[in-house]
């Protein structure tokens, strides 16, 4: 099984300013912390500063988008190679970057399949609307995603050394209103069924699978317990570095038993 992953996504929150003196408290709280992967994303303007309060720890630092060229005239975007060698992470298909700016699973997968090209690890976020969920729809229309997100991803082995693919309802994003372990769980499940069907099952399991939405020192036990899930992405809770440094600590924890896959 990987290593867990928990990913704090800031979203637009934190000035400059504030966004190096949460990164230094996690620091403090996280550093060195065994068994567990973790990464921040701040915007972009405080990327450089976050970068360096990190140096030297065991804290990663993640983007929250990134267009696929390498430079050009595309006016308020960031490239690739701009966050290559400050960004270990990148977050990719965000339903926020999805239904509020537009992006297609096209898009998507240009971003994923150039991540990938320059050494930056995506998170490829997936997940279904509330009416969609409500029709029975979910798990068509996660499939559909993820494999057009996914199209020609793959290294010369066939395997797709890098990836973490994120399960975020939309309708749990923000809401208060979490997945129940159980859906969290049977999603990650079927993530984890068409990866093997791409990549073989030794390339599925090498893949980590977050839940995101609502995500709560309270609640992360109950999802990080469940076979497939290997870890969280966090919004919200991720600006407060308590709740944070304790949704890491009990992911290391609870990862940490014995976990059989079930599919
Ligand atoms: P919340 O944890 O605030 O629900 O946000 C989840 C999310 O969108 C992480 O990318």
């Amino acid at each position: 099984m990987p290593t867990p992953l928990v990913a704090g996504n800031w979203k637009m929150n934190t000035t400059v300013t504030e966004a190096e003196a949460l990164a230094a408290s996690l620091r403090r709280e996280l550093d060195g912390l065994p068994g567990v992967e973790v990464a921040l994303c701040p915007p972009f303007v405080s990327l450089e500063r976050v970068a360096r309060a990190l140096e030297g720890s065991s804290l990663k630092v993640g983007a929250q988008n990134m267009h696929h060229e390498d430079k050009g005239a595309f006016t308020g975007e960031v490239s690739p190679t701009m966050l290559q060698g400050m960004c270990q992470i990148v977050i990719l298909g965000h339903s926020e970057r999805r239904n509020l700016f537009g992006e297609t699973d096209e898009l998507v997968n240009r971003k994923v399949r150039k991540a990938l090209e320059v050494g930056v690890r995506p998170i490829l976020c997936v997940g279904e609307r509330l009416e969609e969920r409500q029709q029975g729809r979910e798990e068509a229309v996660v499939s559909q995603s993820l494999s057009a997100c996914l199209d020609g991803v793959a290294s010369p082995d066939g395997l797709p050394h890098g990836m973490v693919v994120a399960d975020e309802p939309v309708w749990a994003i923000g809401t208060g209103l979490a997945a129940t372990s159980e859906q969290a769980q049977a999603m990650s499940a079927l993530i984890r069924r068409l990866l093997a069907d791409r990549y073989g099952r030794q390339g599925a399991e090498a893949v980590p699978v977050l839940y995101g939405g609502s995500v709560t020192p309270a609640n992360v036990a109950e999802f990080v317990s469940q076979p497939d899930i290997d870890g969280a992405l966090v919004g919200g809770a991720s600006l407060d570095a308590q709740q944070f440094a304790e949704i890491v600590r009990i992911t290391a924890k609870t990862r940490s038993s014995p976990l059989v896959r079930l599919g």
